[in-house]
């Protein structure tokens, strides 16, 4: 069985592929994909750039191309939720796309052909994935802690946002967030890419999971906060996080 490992940007990705054991660079629409082994465990490792689309072309090459039985995906986000702080991890459970609105033929945010404005991530791999977090979490002591952290990391669970968009304003977090909260979901992040993947994974009846540590809070500073926490923490988190997520 292969998992798919994608992430967004080389930064997200860079400690895996330094990882990897007998690793094959291919090249396939334009994107870069690694094969081989990590912690004994087949893999797939992709990048899918940012944006929706992006992700829904490499999911689909993952799928249809690599065979792979599984996606993961880990990378960044700016958090939008009560107490998500920088630093902390969120794991979804779920994803909506915050900029799908065909209202008033369809409810706001759902994708015309799938059920509810949720698109489910698959319950089992979150929880493995999320359990993965724990463990790195109560016992990686200081592994996470860096400059751009006020508290402890904590482990979210929940609805993820994505959208074309990278958020760099408190009032359009607020914008974006508020009306979702209103129709009873309580958005914990944004990001550009995970609600596409779900969707895809959705239509191949594939598991996927995501994970994303918080490395902004999608306001004013989210252009200087995301560059800095992109350059030094990223690949950290998801090196050990996925070396836990192997691991379970
Ligand atoms: N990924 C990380 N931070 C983000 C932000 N502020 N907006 C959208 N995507 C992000």
């Amino acid at each position: 069985m292969t998992t798919a490992i994608l992430s967004a940007l080389p930064e997200e990705q860079s400690g895996l592929l330094a990882r990897l054991e007998q690793g094959q660079r291919l090249v396939h629409a334009g994107r870069v994909f690694w094969r081989g082994s990590l912690h004994g465990h087949s893999v797939v490792l992709a990048l899918s750039g940012i944006g929706k689309v992006a992700a829904a072309t490499t999911a689909t090459v993952l799928i249809e191309r690599f065979r792979v039985a599984r996606i993961v995906f880990t990378g960044v986000a700016g958090g939008v939720g009560e107490g998500v702080a920088v630093g902390d991890i969120v794991v979804a459970q779920d994803y909506v796309q915050h900029d799908m609105d065909v209202s008033p033929l369809f409810e706001r945010w759902r994708v015309p052909g799938y059920e509810g404005v949720c698109l489910p991530c698959d319950p089992t791999l979150t929880a493995i994935l999320s359990e993965a977090v724990n463990v790195c979490l109560v016992s990686a002591g200081s592994y996470f802690d860096h400059e751009f952290m006020d508290t402890a990391p904590r482990l979210h669970l929940g609805l993820v946002a994505s959208g074309d968009r990278f958020v760099t304003c408190s009032e359009v977090a607020r914008a974006l967030r508020d009306p979702l909260v209103a129709a009873g979901h309580d958005v914990l992040a944004v990001e550009m890419e995970g609600a596409a993947v779900a969707q895809v994974c959705l239509d191949y009846q594939l598991p996927f999971a995501a994970v994303r540590t918080v490395s902004d809070r999608a306001d004013a500073s989210a252009h200087v906060d995301f560059p800095a926490f992109m350059e030094k923490v990223a690949s950290r988190y998801a090196e050990r996080i996925v070396q836990q997520f192997l691991e379970e």
